[in-house]
């Protein structure tokens, strides 16, 4: 496993639970002179079956671009102030599923640790942890630093 400190993983779906987790992110990436990472997934579309697919409302590629410059600008937007100028910080737009791609990019991008919220933007409060950050803290092959 990697030890070294160099990158800090910190997705965020844009709740305000979601966004409870990123001071630590920058916390820990300051101390240890990591850079952090955000990263936001659009999440996929349902795969309609061909017999009703026309119900379904497709994006056009205008729409998804559209939706991805928004995402990357609430994710700027998100880098902390007193921060900016001290920590690297990098932005990812990804499509998928949630928990899939923050482990699939938490590898792509060698991050030393994901710290990610308990809850986000549609679960049951009284669940432990809400489905996405359970899947990630259940295979993640790196440290996760969990914010309640
Ligand atoms: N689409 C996403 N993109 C980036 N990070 C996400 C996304 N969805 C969830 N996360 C991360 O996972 C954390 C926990 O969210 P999670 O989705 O597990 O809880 P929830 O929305 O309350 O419950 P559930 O989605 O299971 O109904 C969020 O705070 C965020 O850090
Ligand atoms: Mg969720």
């Amino acid at each position: 496993m990697e030890l070294d400190f160099k990158t800090v993983l910190a997705p965020t779906d844009f709740s305000e639970a979601s966004d409870k987790a990123i001071p630590f992110a920058f916390r820990l990436a300051k101390d240890h002179g990591a850079a952090v990472l955000l990263v936001h997934v659009v999440d996929a579309l349902p795969m309609p079956s061909p017999l009703y697919a026309h119900y379904y409302a497709v994006p056009s590629p205008e729409q998804i671009v559209a939706i991805e410059k928004q995402s990357e600008e609430a994710l700027r937007s998100r880098i902390p102030a007193e921060y900016r100028g001290t920590v690297r910080a990098d932005v990812a737009v990804v499509h998928g599923e949630a928990s899939q791609e923050i482990l699939r990019l938490s590898v792509e991008r060698h991050a030393s640790v994901i710290v990610i919220a308990t809850h986000g933007r549609t679960g049951l409060k009284h669940l432990l942890l809400g489905s996405v950050a359970e899947k990630v803290v259940r295979h993640a092959t790196c440290p996760v630093f969990v914010v309640r």
